[in-house]
């Protein structure tokens, strides 16, 4: 039904965003292309949040342009953003889902069978029925990756997903999205735990000061980082 607008390849041209006198994104130019999973990674502050707010068009570029499949300002049909915290509709996780398949245009009598199959796939099948705020921090972040999965999207965008969660729950987390990953969902996400880019990325952006300073294969970035910053990050060191 959607099949001829692509929200990939993902370019941005030139990028700047600018707030007051203040420079959080410098010139970024880059492309996101299908394939395996970006792990954006770099220092609090270094301007991670920022850069998947413009990649999602969430927030506009003060200098450049951002595109999607070579479009610019595109509704957001075929790309979805999770943050640290979801936020959940007071009501139950099945109506969750049932919401956010109604804004991406599912018929109405198709969305009960698809809320079920995407409880399935994020392992809520029995919770569907409980109310969405009384879920544990690690459900309703699986229950946000259901509703984002629910607009069908080419690229998910992730910022730092699992950033409160405890072990066993960034577990879950980081098991949906290597599922949707492997069925062809280009994932960028914004990490600052190594152990995950590890787990995860196909390749590393590493993000200093507003810059993209490096972009690399993740074994590469993590074995031989190729600048200082990088290597005092991976050292552990703190880079401001
Ligand atoms: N709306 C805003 N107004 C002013 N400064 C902001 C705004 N959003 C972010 N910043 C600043 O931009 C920098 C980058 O922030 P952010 O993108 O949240 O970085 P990260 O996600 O890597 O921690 C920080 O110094 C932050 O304080
Ligand atoms: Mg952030």
């Amino acid at each position: 039904m959607r099949a001829t607008v692509s929200d990939l390849p993902l370019v941005l041209d030139g990028v700047s965003l600018q707030v007051g006198a203040t420079t959080i994104l410098a010139g970024l130019s880059l492309s996101i292309t299908p394939g395996a999973p970006t792990l954006i990674v770099g220092p609090n502050g270094s301007g991670k949040t920022s850069l998947l707010r413009l990649m999602m068009g969430l927030a506009a570029p003060t200098a450049g342009r951002v595109s999607w499949g070579g479009r610019t300002g595109s509704k957001p049909v075929r790309r979805a953003i999770l943050f640290q915290r979801p936020v959940m509709l007071r009501r139950t996780a099945a109506a969750n889902v049932a919401y956010a398949l109604s804004q991406a245009g599912t018929p109405r009598n198709e969305r009960a069978g698809r809320a079920a199959a995407l409880l399935e796939r994020v392992g809520l099948s029995d919770l569907g029925q409980r109310p969405a705020r009384k879920l544990s921090g690690g459900e309703q972040q699986r229950l946000a990756l259901a509703r984002a999965l629910a607009r069908d999207p080419e690229i998910l965008l992730l910022d730092e997903p699992t950033a409160s969660l405890d072990p066993a729950a960034t577990r879950g987390v980081e098991e949906i999205v290597l599922m949707a990953a492997q069925s062809g969902i280009k994932i960028v996400m914004a990490s600052h735990d190594l152990g995950q880019v590890r787990r995860l990325a196909g390749e590393v952006m590493f993000m200093v000061r507003g810059s993209l300073r490096e972009r690399a294969a993740a074994a590469d970035f993590l074995d031989r980082p190729s600048t200082p910053e990088a290597t005092a990050f991976l050292r552990g060191d703190l880079v401001i």
